[in-house]
């Protein structure tokens, strides 16, 4: 990978500059309600849409894209009532709404969004050889033209218009470096290259990021998105990877939610950042010591709303997800549990309680050694005797090889005649 680290320092956004955004930090753009209810079975009333849109807010997400609003009226009312509804509180998102390079979606899109503070029109269209031919039937010079006619609509309505070349990865990479270079002369002022279908690899798409740079007419004056679905496993690493040659926008969703293996999660992306900063700002051309955060988002929420939109989809996160899932904090093991009790960073590379849940989990069962027992029998409440704590650790042994993990009320009533109180 090239790694051309050599951005130029972005002049501040309307938007930077009254809710005091640094213009440098990377942009976190939430599709979660968009892109992420597109997962199958996971569809949400406009109200639900509203407390997640509240809650990723309170998160600190640069931008909502909150809907397609030609897609329903219903799509249309939730847009609407998240951009109303979000305008009046501190720091507002810029609220972002969904539109084919169509004249009549457009215009749709921006009647919905246009009550937030901050509105933002994102307008698509295919640029891949086999979206042009199958799906659009339509030749690359019609495509360039289409580009040019719509960006220059979606300004005439909305200073701040987001274009996407849909499966940009699969695309000639020549011709995007056309469609891209139309699309910021006709005025967009965001360049989002998706991997609509989950194909690229990491170091395929730093390079890509990396020639779009040297080859797109006005690309430094604009922000560089990236969109990805996980197909195969990469997208959080693919994000990355285009970071650190020059994107500044991440489009993600809460949990990793999305069409079929869902796009790229928000937690991940944003805690790899986060824990690896200073690896991230030196590859960002800052000191390598710099502690500078690079995203706006507040960590703390991140639990909380991970399990907000779980609940309201109906989708679970699997036990061992990354950041958020049931066991990415637990420790079973006696060798784990006895170091993290000694020192929390002998297996621990974060802190539970920075992403908003209050401990991290030591969990008993049978690989659980006899420290991690004393420890949970002393925050239970019981003071033990080396002798007493042997009794009970055979039960305890005992009954972990019948049980998956054992609670706390099977402790309790284990140790009871074992044990006092203190
Ligand atoms: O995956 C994709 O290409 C999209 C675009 C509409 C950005 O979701
Ligand atoms: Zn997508």
């Amino acid at each position: 990978t090239p790694n051309d680290t050599s951005v130029p320092k972005r002049s501040p956004t309307k938007h930077d500059i009254a809710t005091g955004r640094d213009p440098d930090r990377v942009k976190i753009f939430d599709t979660t309600l968009r892109d992420g209810e597109q997962s199958p079975g996971a569809t949400l009333t406009a109200d639900e849409k509203k407390i997640i849109a509240r809650q990723l807010a309170k998160l600190g997400v640069d931008i909502i894209e909150a809907g397609f609003p030609i897609a329903s009226e219903g799509d249309f009312e939730a847009v609407k009532n998240i951009a109303i509804e979000t305008g009046n509180i501190e720091n507002p998102p810029i609220i972002c709404g969904l539109a084919r390079a169509l004249e009549k979606d457009i215009a749709r899109c921006y009647d919905a969004v246009k009550y937030a503070a901050f509105p933002r029109i994102h307008t698509f269209i295919a640029t891949s050889d086999v979206h042009m031919a199958h799906k659009l039937k339509k030749t690359r010079g019609e495509v360039l033209d289409i580009t040019t006619k719509m960006v220059t609509y979606a300004r005439s309505l909305c200073e701040d218009v987001e274009f996407s070349a849909e499966d940009a990865i699969r695309s000639d990479p020549e011709f995007l470096c056309d469609v891209f270079s139309r699309a910021i002369e006709a005025g967009a002022t965001t360049v989002n290259v998706p991997d609509t279908v989950g194909y690229t690899t990491p170091s395929e798409f730093g390079s890509l990021i990396s020639y779009l740079r040297q080859n797109v007419r006005g690309i430094d004056d604009v922000t560089i998105s990236v969109h990805g679905h996980d197909d195969l496993g990469m997208a959080v690493a693919n994000f990355l990877c285009a970071v650190e040659n020059g994107a500044r926008q991440m489009e993600v969703t809460i949990n990793g939610i999305g069409e079929r293996a869902g796009n790229a999660s928000l937690e991940e992306v944003v805690m790899a950042l986060h824990v690896r900063r200073r690896y991230y700002n030196s590859r960002l051309g800052r000191s390598e010591e710099s502690d500078i955060p690079i995203t706006n988002i507040h960590h703390s929420e991140i639990y909380h709303t991970s399990r907000m939109v779980s609940n309201l989809t109906g989708l679970m996160v699997q036990p061992n997800k990354a950041i958020v899932g049931a066991n990415a904090f637990a420790h079973e093991s006696g060798i784990h549990q006895d170091g993290v009790l000694k020192h929390r960073q002998t297996y621990e590379i974060m802190d539970a309680r920075s992403i908003g849940l209050s401990e991290n989990l030591i969990v008993l069962g049978k690989h659980s050694g006899r420290h991690a027992f004393r420890t949970r029998l002393n925050d239970l409440g019981y003071e033990v005797n080396d002798e007493e704590l042997q009794r009970a650790f055979f039960r305890f042994k005992e009954l972990a090889d019948k049980k998956k993990t054992v609670s706390e009320a099977d402790i309790e009533s284990l140790v009871n005649d074992e044990v006092r109180l203190v």
